[in-house]
């Protein structure tokens, strides 16, 4: 049964349908990459699984229940097992590294302080940061400062990680120590649903590629096949135009 799993989900911003029947699953320990064009609804679906746009149609389901949408005790309980990290990664500028990543936990949560900062110092010392818990946001690179943002949603001990183009916004030499932030993750088995343009990386990491276009998924399958061999004219042209850069 998999972790997560959308069945013909439709979805879009007022009279504008931008999801027409998304279907996909992410099995416990996968990590799934989203890619596809520009305005085909990647971040819609990350948007759907947050309880952020609400879905007019289809199921969203974790560990075969499905999600009552309509129910708030439900939509939090969604929300408590998801975590998503932007493009922007919007730390808060006036506080220090260690502020951000317990803010929430102490804040929201109300989990104990001391059990917090150790797991924030445990975190940060994952995503590379050791020894940064008292520096300000504006001391850091972007790498840095999107690595805060990757253990700031971990502070909040996600089952299931969403990563919405986390490295798009970065300087070039800073988007790998992000990546190996990630892969850390894989490997320790964190569920991950990521959107990304980086195929090589994709290639490497994924154990599964879903490619959507205008608001359908058109392929999905392991990276070598749906990279290398698309089915569909629509995913050769566009694998063409990114696996060029
Ligand atoms: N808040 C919004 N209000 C209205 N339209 C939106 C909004 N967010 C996204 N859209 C539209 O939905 C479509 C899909 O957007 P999005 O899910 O962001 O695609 P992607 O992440 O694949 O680039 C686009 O046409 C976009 O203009
Ligand atoms: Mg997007």
């Amino acid at each position: 049964m998999p972790h997560l799993e959308l069945r013909d989900v439709r979805a879009g911003y007022g009279a504008l349908e931008v999801l027409r029947g998304v279907s996909l699953a992410v099995d416990r320990g996968e990590v799934v990459a989203l890619v596809g064009p520009s305005g085909s609804g990647k971040s819609t679906v990350l948007r759907v699984l947050m309880g952020l746009t609400p879905l007019s149609a289809g199921q969203v389901s974790i560990d075969g229940r499905p999600v009552d949408f309509r129910s708030r005790g439900e939509l939090r309980a969604l929300r408590d097992r998801m975590a998503i990290v932007f493009q922007q990664y919007n730390l808060f500028q006036n506080m220090t590294v260690m502020g951000n990543v317990t803010l929430a936990p102490l804040r929201i949560k109300r989990w104990p302080r001391a059990e917090v900062e150790a797991e924030a110092r445990a975190l940060l010392a994952k995503v590379g940061l050791a020894g940064r818990e008292d520096a300000y946001p504006d001391e850091l690179s972007g790498g840095q400062q999107q690595r805060v943002a990757i253990a700031r949603a971990l502070a909040l001990r996600p089952e299931i990680l969403l990563l919405d183009e986390v490295t798009s916004a970065l300087d070039p030499e800073l988007v790998n120590e992000v990546l190996d932030t990630i892969r850390t993750l894989a490997a320790e088995g964190m569920t991950m649903l990521i959107v990304s343009h980086e195929m090589g990386f994709v290639r490497e990491i994924a154990d599964r590629v879903v490619m959507m276009d205008a608001g359908e998924v058109i392929e999905a399958g392991p990276p070598a096949e749906i990279l290398d061999n698309p089915r569909t004219e629509r995913a050769r042209r566009f694998f063409g135009k990114v696996l060029r850069h």
